[in-house]
Order: C-alpha cells, then sequence, then structure tokens
C-alpha cells in the first residue's frame, strides 16, 4: 500500500535545525517525506548547520526542486496529509497569505489551503512588525496552524537540540504523531 504523504517547506527564517530535528523525527514515521527548499533555506541551513545539501536532502524520501512548479506537490490531485513550513520567513509566510505562489514550496502551501489540507507554519522574525501579525492572524483564520518557535521551560530543556526537539513534538501533534523526543506536561518527566 502506498505511504501517506507529508510535504516539509524549509525557508530562509533562522532555525534551520528545527527543521532538521523534524527531518529526523519524520524518518520513524509511516509518511513519506517530501521536501522544498527555498534559496533562502539554504542559505540558513549553512550558516546554521553542520550539515551539507546532500546531508539535508538524505533525510528526506524526495527532494524536489522549488523552481519546478510543475512537480507534483503543485497540483492538488497528488493527494497528502498536509504541509509544514519550517521555519517559515516573513516573506514566504507573506507569499502564502497573498497567494502568490510564484515558486513550488508556495504553490504547494498554496495547494494545501486551496484543498483544506492541513497547513502548519512556524514563522520566524523578532520583534514582528504588524504586517507579519496581521499574515499570522488572517491565515490563522482560515485554519492554518501557526507554531511559533517559542522555548518552553517546563520541559527542562538541557540545550537547544533539547529545545528544537519540544518544537517538533508540538508540530507532530498537530498529525497526530507521538514523538519520543517530547515531554509533556503531566506525564513522568
Ligand atoms: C542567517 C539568516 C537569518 C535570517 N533570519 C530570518 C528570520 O528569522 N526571519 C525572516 O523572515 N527572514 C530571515 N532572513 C531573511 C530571509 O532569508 C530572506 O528574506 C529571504 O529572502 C527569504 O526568502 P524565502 O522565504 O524564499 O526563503 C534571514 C537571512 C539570513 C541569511
Amino acid at each position: 500500500m502506498k505511504k501517506d504523504r507529508i510535504i516539509v517547506g524549509i525557508s530562509g527564517a533562522s532555525g534551520a535545525p528545527i527543521a532538521v530535528e523534524l527531518l529526523r523525527a519524520l524518518r520513524h514515521t509511516e509518511l513519506e517525506v517530501h521536501l522544498i527548499v527555498t534559496d533562502g533555506g539554504w542559505r540558513t541551513i549553512a550558516e546554521e548547520t553542520q550539515l551539507s545539501r546532500e546531508q539535508i536532502c538524505a533525510l528526506a524520501d524526495v527532494v524536489h526542486d522549488n523552481q519546478d512548479v510543475g512537480a507534483p506537490p503543485a497540483s492538488g490531485s497528488w493527494k497528502t496529509v498536509g504541509m509544514v513550513v519550517v521555519p517559515c520567513s516573513m516573506k514566504t509566510l507573506a507569499g502564502i497569505h497573498s497567494g502568490y505562489s510564484e515558486n513550488l514550496l508556495l504553490r504547494a502551501a498554496d495547494v494545501t489551503l486551496k484543498e483544506q489540507r492541513k497547513l502548519l507554519l512556524m514563522p520566524r522574525e523578532c520583534p514582528m512588525s504588524a504586517i507579519h501579525l496581521r499574515n499570522q492572524y488572517e491565515l490563522s483564520m482560515m485554519g492554518v496552524v501557526i507554531v511559533p518557535p517559542v522555548l518552553s521551560y517546563y520541559n527542562h530543556p538541557d540545550c537547544l537540540e533539547d529545545a528544537a526537539k519540544h518544537l517538533v513534538g508540538k508540530i507532530l501533534d498537530q498529525f497526530n504523531i507521538d514523538f519520543d523526543g517530547f515531554k509533556r506536561w503531566g506525564e513522568s518527566q
């Protein structure tokens, strides 16, 4: 039987290590992972991780060229369980908000929205302008799940990797996937 698919978009906001932890976690699931990385995403991956492009690509089942607007994620007839954009830059956020599908990541997000599938964004900027906040608010009103990369302290993270894993747990919860690296409040630590 064919596996369910998920699209993972990485854009050029700070937080590339969170995307790496997400891709690692998804390897332990039944989902087929389709990865799209913007040019900005490749830049932040280079600035913020020790991993090469090849090592990032090896974490996904299929890697799509962001310029290939004819790739499968560009069509609603190609079924997925949804899409996450982690991290989501303010530029990509604006593109999704306005339906401006000038690359495959934006087109895939637009398709996910129009098909009313799960779309989760991890927008990252600090501080945020009224434009950034308006775009998130209006997307949220359309059913998009906004998961900002904010720290939690109740899980007592020892390092940034722990903090990233906690955020991955928050993302995977939205797809009903349990993740070992996620310490839930109220459960034994
Ligand atoms: C190291 C680095 C960190 C950046 N961090 C952010 C960020 O946190 N949020 C953001 O919106 N843009 C950030 N940018 C700027 C975006 O990468 C830039 O606006 C880019 O054009 C976004 O394009 P994309 O959305 O297609 O990836 C950062 C750029 C660099 C080089």
